[in-house]
């Protein structure tokens, strides 16, 4: 095992050689640089510290969901330049002793920073808070996940650590007294469903877009058959329709009907976008669309488990005309070995809500 300080000496050699390596685009490798950078941040910790880092982390998602909540993010970015301590908790209506104590967890996380004592400006991680699906996705997370995953620990000891696998039966249930699923759930209750399909218009970003690299022409429109009546997409469980948004914005062009199914609570909230239609249709139960070129599914087979997914996947398939209609399955895979924490978190918030999970190619 290296010696800290060998380790760290070899970090900062990386990091540096690293810098002038410049992409095609001519900006630096991010995720590299990223990665380098939370290495050597990791090598450089104390015993105490890394208890600290891997253990409090709820305390983070708390004090955020706090700001969100009072609006201090938002109240920042809208104040164009500094903000006293005092003024900001009139606005909020909180104590100013306690405004002080949540906005010194802030400027510690990076979220918010200091002009002065007890003054407060926004900075970019302000900025990236409060991208309203990004700040959806914060109050989802604390809302949910995080409720949730309190119960995981209780929920693996009482189930005799098995890989869970009913969607029905998972730590979510335990920290939410129903006996529902969460999509069973969520439409009675409208503010949580509210923010989580917020969230999903925003939960890829950052990553590479499908349309981007997939040859979307090439394999859909060039041997499309029909006029404008024949179907060209169904989004399956497509949420409010932001997928069908990014397909049209980009392929205006393209022929033939682009249909949004979800279940009603969210299709009646579906996105006003030209040439979609919306419709309700429960994955489990026959695909009313027959012979259309493609049936798209994002983040669907990560919600449920292997049985599951073979439900749904056999009504699309008894839905399809042979030889013509392609299954466009937009999913995370898993590294077998080298996991980043995001796609970690990702497969364990499944696993923690739904039952669910990620998969690698295998
Ligand atoms: C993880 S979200 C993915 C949304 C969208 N495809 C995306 O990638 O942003 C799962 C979607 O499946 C929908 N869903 C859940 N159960 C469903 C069912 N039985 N039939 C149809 N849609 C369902 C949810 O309402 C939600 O919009």
């Amino acid at each position: 095992m290296a010696s800290q300080e060998t380790e760290v000496s070899a970090l900062i050699d990386t990091l540096r050689d690293s810098l002038p390596q410049k992409g095609s685009d001519g900006s630096y490798n991010r995720e590299q640089l990223k990665d380098v950078a939370e290495r050597l941040s990791i090598a450089l910790e104390t015993p105490g510290e890394t208890c600290q880092r891997v253990t409090y982390y709820p305390l983070r998602t708390t004090i955020v969901r706090i700001a969100t909540r009072l609006n201090i993010l938002n109240i920042l970015i809208d104040s164009n330049g500094p903000i006293s301590g005092k003024e900001l908790s009139h606005k909020v209506g909180a104590d100013h002793l306690l405004l002080i104590r949540l906005m010194r967890f802030l400027v510690a996380m990076h979220v918010v920073g200091e002009a002065g004592v007890d003054s407060y400006v926004a900075t970019t991680i302000t900025r990236h808070l409060t991208i309203p699906k990004l700040e959806a996705g914060t109050k989802h997370t604390y809302d949910i996940v995080c409720m949730a995953a309190k119960q995981l620990d209780p929920f693996l000891a009482k189930t005799g650590y098995k890989n869970p696998n009913d969607p029905k039966h998972c730590a979510f249930q335990d920290a939410f007294h129903t006996e529902e699923n969460l999509f069973e759930w969520f439409p009675k209750h409208p503010e949580y469903l509210n923010n989580f399909n917020l969230y999903m218009t925003g939960q890829r970003d950052g990553r590479a877009n499908w349309i981007d690299f997939f040859p979307l022409e090439e394999q859909l429109a060039k041997g499309f058959e029909g006029g404008d009546d024949a179907v060209m997409l169904v989004d399956i469980g497509g949420a409010r329709g932001h997928e069908v948004e990014n397909i049209k914005n980009r392929y205006p062009h393209l022929p033939g009907r682009f249909i949004l199914q979800d279940l009603p609570e969210t299709v009646k909230q579906a996105l006003p976008v030209k040439g979609m239609e919306a419709m309700e249709h429960d994955f489990f139960t026959p695909q009313p669309i027959k012979g259309a070129r493609a049936y798209y599914l994002r983040n669907i087979m990560h919600d449920w488990p292997d049985s599951k997914c073979q439900q749904i996947l056999s009504q699309t398939k008894a839905a399809m005309k042979p030889g013509y209609s392609k299954i466009i399955l937009n999913e995370l895979v898993l590294p077998d070995k080298g996991m980043s924490l995001t796609a970690a978190q990702l497969d364990i918030t499944m696993m923690t809500v739904l039952a669910a999970t990620e998969r690698t190619e295998r």
